[in-house]
């Protein structure tokens, strides 16, 4: 039986569960953390492969060069509970967002979305997959995700 969570609980959600979803976890912590938001926080991914695994060790870099440590998040597989144990199932991308819409179950109250659907100008955009290119762009991922976390935070908020 689904159940109503009491205070907002925010699941971020990409495919492996290494690259953006820990980013976007670690950037909404710390955000929610400078707000003094009281809101349950995690990440999960549509894929199983990498079940376990600590965060990729460049966005692991990434992260850290922003004073943020992820290096404790391990990779797990979203979960059909997950739509009533969260208020917010946060997809990264559309193909993440057909995935979510695919299971999440019919009663589930959980508001599934595109992070950045709450940044204004860049509703309907994905955050790109930085896992087969480079550094720059774990750069550009860690740009999109803090962007998306703040939006997402001051909503939570009331603002
Ligand atoms: P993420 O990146 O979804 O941002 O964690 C990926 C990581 C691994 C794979 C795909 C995307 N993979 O296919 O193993």
């Amino acid at each position: 039986m689904s159940s109503t969570p009491q205070k907002p609980a925010v699941l971020f959600v990409c495919l492996g569960n290494i690259c953006r979803s820990p980013l976007a976890e670690g950037a909404f912590r710390a955000e929610a953390a400078r707000l003094g938001l009281d809101v349950a926080v995690d990440s999960a991914g549509t894929g199983s492969w990498h079940v376990g695994e600590p965060p990729d060790r460049r966005a692991q870099a990434v992260a850290r060069r922003y004073g943020v440590d992820i290096g404790q998040c391990r990779a797990r597989q979203v979960t059909r509970d997950d739509f009533s144990r969260f208020t917010h199932v946060v997809a990264l991308d559309e193909s993440v967002l057909v995935t979510l819409q695919r299971i999440r179950p019919r009663d589930a109250a959980a508001e599934v979305a595109l992070l950045l659907d709450y940044v204004g100008d860049r509703a309907g955009q994905g955050v790109a997959d930085p896992y087969y290119g480079g550094d720059d762009g774990f750069e550009i991922t860690w740009a999109d995700v803090t962007s998306g976390a703040a939006a997402l935070a001051r909503r939570i908020a009331g603002g």
